[in-house]
C-alpha cells in the first residue's frame, strides 16, 4: 500500500524571491519595476519556478528598501501603478506562477498616515497606535538597542515621549495589544486577497510582541545579533497574535500560501507556527542554519553543524509541519562566496550548494541572481553601500574609534547589500538591468556572469537549477518522501536520502576542494542510476571530485 501524502499546491512549488529594485529596470531612471518584472516572467517560466514572492513593492521613502511603507494598499510610483501591478497578476497568472507579497506588520515608516497622527499628541484617536513611553533619568524608556544599531527609541518633542523601533528610527513599532491596529491590518490583508494575490511572505513576524515592562536587557555588538532580543523576539504569548491575525485572514480563504520570517524560533517552538493542525503559517525561514544579519560572520561553512541543523529540521517537522528551503535572499551575501569557492571553483560550488538544499523535503526558495551563481560585490569603500544597517553600524564604530579599514573588514563579505546589486541578464551596459545608472553598482563580474550566456550553455548554473526543479517534480518521492542523513559524520561530504515507499533517492554534494571517498555510504551506490550530476557521470560510484554533486536513484 502506498503511503498517505498530505498534498497542497504550496509542497510541490518552487518560489522565486524578486527584489524589485533590484531585478529589471523598464524606463531608465536607474530603478527596477512591475513593467520590467512582467518582461521578465518568460524567463522565470522557462526556469520552471511557479510562484513569485514580491520584496515590498508599496510606496516608502526606503529607508528600509521597501520594508518601511508608507501606504499597504498602493504602489510606490518607482515601481509603477496599481495597473501595473493588475497587469503583473494577471500575466503571472496566464503562465500558471502564483504571486506573494511581503507583509510588514511589525511596524510603518514614519511617513505613514497612521504614525503621523499618532505622534501629534499624546490623545490623538491614534494616539496608541504604536509604542509610546515616557523617557527615563533623562534619557530613552529603556537599554534597548535597534537591530540596526543605536537606542531603539526615538524622541518625539510634539509628545513629549518616545516611540520605539526595533529597525530603523524611521521605522516605528505598532502596537499589536490595541485591537484597533490589529484589525486595520487584518482588513488590509483581506483586500489583497479579495484582489486575488495567492499569498505572503511575513517580515519580521516574530517581533510583534514585546515582554510586559520592558525591562533593561543585555545588549550584545554586532551586526549578526539581535539586540535585547529576550524582550521582543519571539516571546511568550506571541501565539495570541498569530492565531488572532490568521484567523482573521489567511484561514477565511481558500488555499493560501503563508511563509513566515521567524527568527529566534527553534524547532522545539516550530510546530507551534507551522504544524498543519494548528492553522497558522504553512511554513516559516528559520534562522539557525545561517548567521543572518551578520557581518562578523566567519565564511567557513561549519558543515559539521549545517548537517545537525537542517537534520534537526527535517526531522523535527516530519509528519507534522513543512520546511521552507533556502540559501540566499536580499538580507545575506551571495551564497557561492560564503559557503562556496567563487574563485577555485564557481560553477562546481553554486551547484553543489544547489543540489544540498534543494532537494530536502520543503519548498524550495531561489533568490534572484541565485540561479546563475551571482557573487558578492567587490566592495572598496564604506561610500559604495546603501543599507541603513551597514550605515548606522559603520557610524557607531566609528564613533567608538574604529577604522574605516576595520569596519570594511568587518561587513564586506557579509553585507547586506552584496545580495540587491542589479541582475546580471545579459553582457551589455548594466548587465541589461538598466539604460540609466543604477540605483546600486552592477557587480563587473556581469561580463561574463549573466543569464543570457548560462542560457546559451548546457552545463551553466542556470541549466542546472532547471534540471533540478524539472527532476523535483517530476518525483512525489523528492517532494514528499523521507529525509534522512547519510556518511553523517563525513568531514566533507553532505549526503541524505529521500525514500518514499519503494522509491528512493540519494543526494550527494562534495563541499570541499579535495577528492572525497564515499564508500562508507550507508545506501547501496553501485547499482545506483546517476539522474543529474555537476560533472558529468564518470561512471565512479565511490569517490567524489572537489565540489561534485550527485543524484541518485537508488531503487531496485
Ligand atoms: C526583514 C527583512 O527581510 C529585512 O530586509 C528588513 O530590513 C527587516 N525585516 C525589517 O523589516
Amino acid at each position: 500500500m502506498g503511503s498517505t501524502i498530505e498534498q497542497a499546491w504550496w509542497k510541490e512549488a518552487v518560489v522565486y524571491q524578486v527584489y524589485p529594485l533590484s531585478f529589471q529596470d523598464s524606463n531608465g531612471d536607474g530603478i527596477g519595476d512591475l513593467p520590467g518584472i512582467i518582461s521578465r516572467l518568460d524567463y522565470l517560466k522557462m526556469l520552471g519556478i511557479n510562484v513569485i514572492w514580491l520584496s515590498p513593492i508599496f510606496p516608502s521613502p526606503n529607508d528600509d528598501n521597501g520594508y518601511d511603507i508608507s501606504d499597504y494598499q498602493a504602489i510606490m510610483a518607482e515601481f509603477g501603478t496599481m495597473a501595473d501591478f493588475d497587469r503583473l497578476l494577471e500575466e503571472a497568472h496566464a503562465r500558471g506562477i502564483r504571486i506573494l507579497l511581503d507583509l510588514v506588520l511589525n511596524h510603518t515608516s514614519d511617513e505613514h498616515p497612521w504614525f503621523q497622527e499618532s505622534r501629534q499628541s499624546r490623545d490623538n484617536p491614534k494616539s496608541d497606535w504604536y509604542i509610546w513611553r515616557d523617557g527615563k533619568a533623562g534619557g530613552p524608556p529603556n537599554n534597548w538597542e535597534s537591530i540596526f544599531s543605536g537606542s531603539a527609541w526615538r524622541y518625539y518633542p510634539e509628545r513629549d515621549q518616545y516611540c520605539l523601533h526595533l529597525f530603523s528610527a524611521r521605522q516605528p513599532d505598532l502596537n499589536w495589544e490595541n485591537p484597533e491596529v490589529r484589525e486595520a491590518l487584518y482588513a488590509m490583508i483581506r483586500w489583497w486577497l479579495d484582489k486575488g494575490v495567492d499569498g505572503f511572505r511575513i517580515d519580521a513576524i516574530t517581533h510583534i510582541r514585546k515582554v510586559p515592562g520592558m525591562p533593561d536587557l543585555p545588549n550584545p555588538k554586532g551586526l549578526s545579533v539581535v539586540p535585547s532580543s529576550a524582550g521582543h523576539r519571539n516571546v511568550e504569548g506571541i501565539q495570541e497574535y498569530v492565531a488572532d491575525l490568521c484567523t482573521n485572514t489567511f484561514a477565511r480563504y481558500k488555499d493560501v500560501m503563508t511563509v513566515g520570517e521567524a527568527a529566534g524560533v527553534d524547532i522545539h517552538d516550530a510546530p507551534n507556527w507551522v504544524a498543519a493542525d494548528q492553522q497558522k503559517f504553512n511554513m516559516i525561514f528559520q534562522f539557525e542554519q545561517l548567521k543572518l544579519w551578520g557581518s562578523d560572520v566567519d565564511a567557513d561553512l561549519d558543515l559539521p553543524a549545517l548537517k545537525k541543523t537542517l537534520t534537526r529540521w527535517q526531522k523535527g517537522l516530519e509528519g507534522q509541519g513543512w520546511n521552507a528551503l533556502f540559501v540566499e535572499n536580499h538580507d545575506i551575501a551571495r551564497i557561492v562566496s560564503t559557503w562556496g569557492d567563487a574563485e577555485n571553483y564557481w560553477r562546481e560550488s553554486a551547484t553543489a550548494i544547489a543540489a544540498l538544499y534543494f532537494l530536502m523535503q520543503g519548498t524550495p526558495f531561489i533568490y534572484q541572481g541565485q540561479e546563475l551563481g551571482m557573487t558578492n560585490f567587490p566592495f572598496e569603500r564604506l561610500d559604495q553601500f546603501d543599507d541603513v544597517a551597514v550605515q548606522n553600524f559603520a557610524a557607531a564604530r566609528l564613533e567608538e574609534g574604529w577604522t574605516e579599514a576595520e569596519i570594511l573588514d568587518h561587513i564586506r563579505n557579509s553585507a547586506r547589500d552584496n545580495a540587491r546589486t542589479p541582475m546580471q541578464w545579459d553582457n551589455t551596459a548594466n548587465g541589461g538591468f538598466t539604460d540609466g545608472e543604477p540605483w546600486l553598482p552592477t557587480n563587473p563580474n556581469y561580463k561574463t556572469l549573466n543569464a543570457a550566456r548560462q542560457a546559451r550553455d548546457p552545463d551553466s548554473i542556470l541549466n542546472f537549477y532547471r534540471e533540478l526543479i524539472r527532476l523535483r517534480a517530476a518525483s512525489p518521492a523528492l517532494m514528499h518522501g523521507t529525509y534522512d542523513l547519510v556518511l553523517e559524520d563525513h568531514p566533507q561530504v553532505y549526503a541524505y536520502t529521500r525514500t518514499l515507499d519503494n522509491e528512493q533517492f540519494l543526494v550527494v554534494s562534495n563541499l570541499s576542494g579535495e577528492v572525497a571517498d564515499i564508500s562508507a555510504c550507508e545506501v547501496a551506490l553501485t547499482d545506483a542510476e546517476q539522474l543529474l550530476g555537476n560533472q558529468g557521470d564518470n561512471g565512479e560510484q565511490l569517490t567524489l571530485r572537489p565540489w561534485e554533486a550527485r543524484v541518485l536513484s537508488c531503487s531496485s
